[in-house]
């Protein structure tokens, strides 16, 4: 079932997701050749005191981490470990925090340096499907409105979509109803009734749409080894479009 928010719950998922903003804002400026990703999450951990918020991730099924560091082929729920940053690296910053019992989650994928004109593309037009999935959802639209955005988006550049992951509904729950598939027919799926709260997920692969999971039960490689990009959002859902609730700061 889809939970349509209170005012009071509208309040309280724009600070959270506002929080989740500032958190990323942060660690993405850090993103820089030569750091570990284990770096990156001491600097998350020190935001998130300072921030007096609570990681989302950190212990959600066991996850080890406050962050998903996603580098290259790695598509999602990459753990921060010794891993160096270097120039050309893709690498996705994947964050979520709790706030006064709201939860906000959003995720964007980061140049390290200069970076190959392919990969630009890919990171491009994950954005740019992520934006258009936006547009395309109002008060009263269905599941397979959004999914098709994502995926017509990412086929006619030239890239596939992942199908194993979802976004979903999102609020005093990190997931809630309903799961929103990066393909689908426009038209179809589930209605998103207004004053709900989605967490859209856009996750590109380069090559193949296949992925697979690691022996540490969380990381998810693309199966080619090619590069993969996630772009996420927080999103209230109204009468006359989206509000993006993890878009105060401009990135
Ligand atoms: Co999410």
């Amino acid at each position: 079932m889809i939970y349509t928010k209170s005012p009071d719950e509208i309040v309280g998922m724009r600070a959270a997701c506002r929080l989740t903003a500032e958190f990323l804002k942060t660690v993405g400026e850090n993103v820089t050749p030569g750091r570990t990703t284990k770096e990156l999450e001491n600097i998350a951990a020190k935001k998130l005191k300072s921030l007096g918020v609570k990681s989302a991730f950190l212990g959600y099924r066991g996850y080890p981490g406050i962050l998903c560091i996603s580098v290259n082929e790695v598509v999602i729920h990459g753990i921060p470990s010794q891993q160096n940053l270097k120039e050309g690296d893709i690498v996705g910053l994947d964050v979520g925090v709790k706030y006064n019992g709201f939860y906000g989650d959003m995720a964007r994928t980061f140049p390290v340096g200069k970076i190959s004109a392919e990969a630009e593309k890919l990171l491009k037009i994950s954005e740019e499907a992520l934006y258009n999935a936006i547009k395309s959802c109002k008060a009263g639209c269905r599941v397979g409105d959004i999914s098709s955005a994502i995926q017509t988006t990412a086929e006619k550049n030239g890239f596939s979509v992942v199908r194993d992951f979802t976004g979903h509904g999102i609020g005093r729950n990190l997931h809630e109803d309903p799961p929103l598939p990066n393909y689908g027919k426009a038209g179809i799926g589930a209605r998103i009734p207004e004053n709900s709260c989605l967490a859209i997920e856009v996750m590109l692969n380069q090559g193949d749409w296949r992925v697979k999971i690691l022996d540490d039960n969380w990381t998810v490689e693309t199966i080619d080894k090619k590069l993969s990009a996630h772009f996420e959002h927080t999103v209230l859902v109204k009468k006359e479009g989206c509000e993006i609730l993890t878009e105060i700061i401009k990135m």
